[in-house]
């Protein structure tokens, strides 16, 4: 068994983030001790509570950290206190900045159902199935990184936004989804708007065209507001979905209502292999239940399961802590965004405490040591 030391940048940012990510440190570091790894944590200011102690949100500091790490684990950004601010400036002007300087030009989004939430998931257990997919979002580009203007004022005013891409953006995305596909269902579905837009055409011929390199992977097309309708209808037909940064952003929230709720779905941003790559929860910073004890730690807790698999390649220390995410679901263990009608409802903490326990009593089970 090989033991690894690895540094991780601590991105708590706002909102529920700092509470979901400290449920993932515990978690990582009960890791650390049964494996015999060594995780550094490095905490760093991010987000709006970056902008309240340093005036920016993603000070210099916090980048040279990110960068330096092995990997990125961050909360959540963003609240009511910084929504007044202009848009340059706010906390998503962090996370846009930070994917920017990081050259993460890959989101991944794995959407999976676990088996004992199947009865909160909105769709009907027979159109639900055993839907498994990743989607393959765009990071680095489109409409959210052209030029965003607004001229003129009242009733004359004006506003625009420039999205552009080029082949090659497209292509090392649209790679990263093929290599994915020949790791699972071989099938990826390539979703645009190529029926309106220039850069959904672009996208198009660049995915057909890069798909002669895999011949062994079945590729199909889809426009944008058929896909959201598909993922409703039909969820079980995907295996890996790509598709440009802005559409990628909706359809992600979408599907991740399959799974029961937006609180567990985990997520990876990477660029280049050598660069250290950002893992967090795709839930938002949620501020209403801030500082309560109420919201899940799931997401941020299988956004490290996610890291110690794509950065570290720890598998089978990811498998041991979502089998116990599992078990603890299994005996009913609910924070209230996942419980069912009439459930118990458990405090984030406790789902915390009662996932690591699993985790021991399997470690338990195998004679001592993992
Ligand atoms: C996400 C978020 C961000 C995005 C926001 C906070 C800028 O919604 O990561 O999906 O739109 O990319
Ligand atoms: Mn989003």
């Amino acid at each position: 068994m090989t033991q690894i030391k690895k540094t991780i940048a601590l991105l708590p940012g706002d909102g529920i983030g700092p509470e979901v990510t400290s449920a993932a440190v515990q978690i990582l570091t009960d890791c650390a001790a049964a494996f015999g790894h060594q995780f550094e944590f490095r905490e760093l200011p991010f987000g709006g509570a970056a902008i309240d102690s340093c005036g920016e949100p993603l000070p210099a500091a916090t980048l040279a950290g990110c960068r330096s790490a092995d990997a990125i684990l961050l909360g959540a950004i963003g609240g009511p206190k910084w929504e007044a601010l202009p848009l340059g400036t706010r906390p998503e002007a962090g996370l846009l900045g930070i994917r920017q300087e990081l050259g993460l030009y890959i989101n991944l989004r794995p959407i999976r159902v676990r088996p004992a939430l199947i009865a909160i998931s909105p769709l009907r257990p027979d159109r639900l199935a055993d839907c498994d997919f990743e989607i393959v979002r765009e990071l680095a580009g489109d409409i959210y990184f052209g030029k965003h203007e607004i001229k003129g004022q009242g009733s004359a005013a004006s506003a625009s936004d420039i999205a552009t891409y080029s082949a090659a953006e497209v292509e090392r995305v649209a790679r990263y989804a093929f290599d994915r596909a020949m790791a699972r269902g071989r099938h990826v579905t390539s979703v645009d708007k190529a029926n309106v837009l220039a850069t959904s055409t672009l996208w198009r011929q660049t995915v057909t065209a890069l798909a002669r390199e895999y011949p062994s992977v079945a590729l199909d097309h889809l426009y944008v507001d058929n896909a959201a309708m598909q993922i409703m209808l039909r969820p079980k037909q995907f295996d890996v979905i790509v598709t440009s940064n802005l559409f990628g952003d909706i359809l992600s929230d979408e599907a991740s209502a399959l799974a029961g709720s937006i609180g567990l779905i985990p997520s990876l941003s990477r660029g280049r292999v050598d660069q250290p790559a950002l893992y967090e929860p795709i839930h938002g910073s949620a501020p209403t239940l801030a500082g309560k004890d109420i919201a899940s730690p799931l997401g941020a807790i299988l956004s490290a399961t996610l890291m110690l698999r794509e950065s570290f390649g720890l598998n089978a220390e990811a498998h041991w802590i979502e089998t116990a995410v599992d078990r603890a679901l299994e005996r009913g263990y609910r924070t209230a965004d996942i419980a069912e009608p009439g459930a118990k409802v458990s405090r984030g903490s406790e789902l915390t405490a009662q996932i690591r326990s699993e985790m021991q009593q399997t470690l338990a089970r195998q004679g001592g040591s993992a």
